[in-house]
């Protein structure tokens, strides 16, 4: 399974429950690299979609300790887009256990399964994933919320980074970390 995510220097990755900055180069390399994949994520980063919306044309499975937080919003939203004949699916699953095996085996079945947060289910999931997408910037907001840092890890080396791009005086690059 693969990490993916946006850092800045520091590893930050969000501030008061949103994005510490919403880079568009970097939304659309997410859009286009997750299309037609498994994503997983933690219940706070789907509420945090527009209209708690799951992503569209992907299997979206939704780590949930309290039944509870299930948003009928969520559920409306992927019901209106498979009657709409687009391929999105949401999958509730109840403890870190079962997302693991669920994304082993769509990965088993040639699907393409990707980890894309928030902090604490990027945190859970990296034991069971072998390749971290990051995208670098150098925002200088103070995050209130980590990625771990792969730098100091034994058990990461970056294996490619792309060339420096710029958006709004923000400077941004693209890179693959691989487990050693
Ligand atoms: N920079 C990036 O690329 C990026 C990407 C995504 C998110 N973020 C940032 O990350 C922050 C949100 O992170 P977060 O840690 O608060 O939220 P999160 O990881 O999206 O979701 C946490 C929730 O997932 C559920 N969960 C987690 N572990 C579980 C387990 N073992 N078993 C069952 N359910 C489990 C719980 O849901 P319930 O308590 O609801 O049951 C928990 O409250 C935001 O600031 C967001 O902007 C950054």
């Amino acid at each position: 399974m693969i990490e993916i995510v946006n850092v800045n220097k520091k590893w930050g990755i969000g501030l008061g429950g949103d994005l510490l900055i919403n880079i568009p180069g970097d939304m659309k390399f997410f859009r286009e690299t997750t299309k037609d994949a498994v994503v997983i994520m933690g219940s706070t980063t789907l509420d945090s979609f527009p209209g708690m919306a799951p992503l569209k044309n992907r299997t979206n499975i939704v780590l949930i300790d309290d039944e509870n937080k299930i948003r009928p919003e969520a559920l409306a939203a992927a019901k209106a887009d498979k009657e709409a004949g687009l391929l999105t699916e949401l999958i509730y699953v109840r403890s870190l256990s079962e997302a693991v095996l669920a994304g082993q085996d769509y990965e088993k079945k040639g699907r393409k399964v990707f980890v894309i947060g928030g902090a604490t289910v990027y945190r859970i999931m990296l034991p069971y994933c072998d390749t971290c997408m990051v995208t670098v910037n150098d925002c200088e907001k103070e995050a209130d919320t980590y990625y771990p840092d792969l730098e100091t890890s034994p058990e990461w080396e970056m294996t490619e980074q792309g060339p420096e791009n710029e958006w709004n005086g923000v400077k941004y690059k693209f890179t693959t970390w691989k487990r050693i």
